[in-house]
């Protein structure tokens, strides 16, 4: 099969979708896999280490795609990238289209195969593609958000783990799921007072347990959020219905009552936010103020540690990507549950019902789609 990477075109994203190693795996598998031009640089790795790895540089967008019959990407597709779906090719990619209709026209319109990377999911529920950027995005949001609460950025002036005869600061996680466990890490590690939140209180348990009792657990209900926020420094969204749009659990109201000055990481901006004050801002002009709170709505987190991101997403990807190339993509559809119910566009056809729903646009069975 020929495999395509293509550059990523969203703002500030230095991230590839493979490393020349995991390249190396296709190319010995017998596969062609196609890199366009300088895809690597922003993760540090070059075009000769992909071409040592067995890989094809190619030097426009268009060669990628139009060559390709799998296309493996980190963040959706940009619009310049419309014009080359067809039927027949597949996109491996983050899809998260129950927050993109622009895009989920586009890949219904061209009949292209889409499978999200995000929806591969595991027997145990856990969500083996969306954890390691999950972690990363978890751990970047307690550093960034930190960043805004200094002084000279307008935030409220405290330093997370406070100082000799200074309390600490408040952090409140809402979702003790991948990202939020890394947040907790971070925010624990950095010396704050750590709240998490969820509905689901065996994570909390799990997550209690492993932080030895030091961290502040509560069921997540309006009232605990509005009453937790009114305390909280850095409060950082992370929660997650898998597919769906982010439920809006943080009303503005709640974000009004938080301190002047405090701070607002919504991980789950790639869903939509949790929040009714949250939009979506890029990496370039991060944060904004809403209600006196600053609000970091950055899609694309981590894009800011592109190498680090790019090894650990390859490490998760790759027995995906391989099982795609060598099976053939209708027939890996057929044959491997996982990534069957990952499908989310096939022939024109919109085959994850959250999505339909978030959309509006009608909803096939999986099964139907691929007759
Ligand atoms: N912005 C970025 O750059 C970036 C990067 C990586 C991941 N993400 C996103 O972060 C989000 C979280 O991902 P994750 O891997 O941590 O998900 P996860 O499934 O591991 O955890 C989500 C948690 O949210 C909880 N939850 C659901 N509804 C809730 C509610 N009403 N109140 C409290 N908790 C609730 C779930 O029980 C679960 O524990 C996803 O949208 C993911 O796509 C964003």
């Amino acid at each position: 099969m020929i495999i395509g990477v293509p550059r990523e075109r969203k703002t500030l994203e230095k991230r590839v979708a493979l490393t020349p190693d995991g390249a190396h795996q296709l190319v010995e598998h017998g596969h062609r896999v196609l890199i366009e031009e300088n895809a690597g640089l922003g993760a540090d790795f070059s075009n000769d280490a992909f071409h040592e790895a067995g890989a094809e540089i190619v030097s426009t967008l268009k060669d990628v795609w139009t060559k390709a019959e799998l296309v493996v990407k980190v963040k959706e597709p940009h619009e310049t990238e419309y014009e080359f779906f067809r039927p027949g090719l597949a996109l491996f990619d983050y899809l998260h289209l129950a927050s993109m209709p622009d895009v989920t026209k586009a890949m219904l319109d061209g009949g292209m195969t889409g499978i999200a990377y995000e929806l591969v999911q595991l027997a145990d529920g856990r969500l083996p593609l969306l954890e390691p950027m999950s972690e990363v995005a978890g751990k970047l949001s307690v550093l960034n958000g930190s960043f805004y609460l200094l002084s000279q950025n307008e935030g409220r002036g405290v330093l997370l783990g406070g100082a000799v005869g200074v309390p600490r600061s408040n952090v409140t996680i809402i979702g003790a799921g991948t990202s939020g466990r890394a947040a907790c890490e971070m925010a624990f590690g950095m010396g704050a007072h750590v709240t998490v939140l969820d509905v689901n209180t065996a994570k909390l348990e799990a997550l209690k347990f492993d932080f030895s009792n030091q961290i502040t657990t509560a069921y997540s209900t309006p009232a605990a959020i509005r009453r937790i926020l009114q305390t909280t420094d850095l409060l950082i969204g992370a929660v997650l219905v898998p597919g769906a749009a982010a439920p809006r659990i943080i009303t503005r109201d709640m974000i009004k009552e938080m301190p002047k000055g405090s701070a607002f990481v919504d991980i789950s901006i790639d869903q939509g936010g949790c929040a009714e004050t949250i939009r979506a801002t890029s990496l370039e002009d991060p944060v904004y103020i809403e209600e006196g709170v600053l609000h970091y709505g950055v899609c694309n987190m981590p894009a800011q540690t592109a190498r680090t991101s790019t090894m650990a997403l390859t490490s998760a990807t790759l027995p995906y990507i391989t099982q795609l190339a060598d099976t053939g993509i209708q027939e890996a559809l057929l044959k491997y549950p996982l990534l069957r119910n990952a499908l989310n566009t096939h022939k024109g056809k919109l085959t994850n019902q959250a999505v339909s729903d978030a959309v509006g646009v009608e909803y096939t069975s999986i099964d139907a789609a691929l007759g």
